[in-house]
């Protein structure tokens, strides 16, 4: 990427395309963060389905999260994984195992862009059978395109930081989630108040990565937490789940 391209990328970054002064200091801010390869990425992605970025709305340890506008002005979140913060053993158990990715030259340098492919097609998966996940609209590279949930105003909040409005059947619905997720045939892995949007009174699941198919080796101890996560949050809610039930219910028993 030259430098004029270089500059077409970040001034479709908002809002910092504002202010000369404002551009200086997202070079400075995500310049660090963003190498040549991820702007490269979004080079691509600005031609195709981003038109611009707002503003971040999550900076995790291993990616960082953006509200963005697609190119019908419509809301999208762009989950950016961080190539230099990829862990490749801890990434390697989830991708290893996987059919869908046995073909797949895994390597230090790539296993970030396969990691972002998993989550897309992970997405894909999940909305094709009915479970409430962000639709997935775009990937490329180390960049995940997905629908925005939330309104203009503000993101959907994590579950965690709302459990006091919620009533007791929201489980109910959750395990209904769990239920659809288990027949596209893929164990969440991660499900827990932290990775479960509240937006319109409905459960939103989201971080779908490291999701396997219910052959996979770890599946069974995934699928384990999962239910155990379900239990607790079960409790909090004021639903004792009994796991033999829940288990049946889940049609994995
Ligand atoms: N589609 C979305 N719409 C609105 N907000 C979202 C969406 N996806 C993610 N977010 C926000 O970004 C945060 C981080 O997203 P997510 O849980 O997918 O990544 P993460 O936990 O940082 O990823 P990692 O797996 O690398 O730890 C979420 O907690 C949520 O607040
Ligand atoms: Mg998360």
């Amino acid at each position: 990427m030259n430098e004029e391209d270089f500059d077409k990328v970040i001034d479709r970054f908002l809002p910092y395309r504002e202010s000369r002064e404002k551009g200086a200091e997202y070079r400075k801010t995500y310049g660090d963060v963003f190498d040549r390869r991820t702007l490269l990425a979004f080079y691509k992605l600005l031609k195709r389905s981003i038109e611009y970025v707002e503003f971040p709305i999550s900076t995790g340890k291993e990616a960082i999260v953006f509200r963005a506008r697609g190119k019908h002005d419509e809301l999208l979140a762009v989950k950016v994984y961080l190539i230099s913060r990829s862990n490749y053993k801890g990434l390697s158990r989830f991708i290893d195992g996987d059919d869908r990715f046995e073909h797949v030259h895994k390597t230090r340098d790539n296993i970030v862009f396969i990691w972002a492919r998993k989550e897309y097609r992970n997405l894909k998966t999940y909305h094709a059978n009915n479970v409430r996940v962000p639709e997935p609209v775009d990937m490329w590279k180390n960049i995940v395109v997905m629908q925005y949930i939330g309104d203009e105003e503000k993101p959907a909040p994590l579950m965690k930081d709302v459990m006091e409005s919620l009533k007791r059947d929201f489980v109910f619905e959750l395990i209904e989630e769990m239920k659809n997720m288990l027949r596209a045939g893929l164990v969440h892995g991660d499900l827990s108040e932290y990775n479960i949007l509240v937006y319109e009174g409905k459960p939103w699941i989201i971080d779908v990565a490291q999701a396997v198919p219910k052959s996979h080796y770890l599946a069974p101890e995934l699928l384990a937490r999962d239910i155990k996560n379900i239990i607790k949050i079960g409790d909090k809610l004021g639903a004792n789940l009994s796991k033999k039930e829940l288990m049946k219910e889940l049609e994995v028993i």
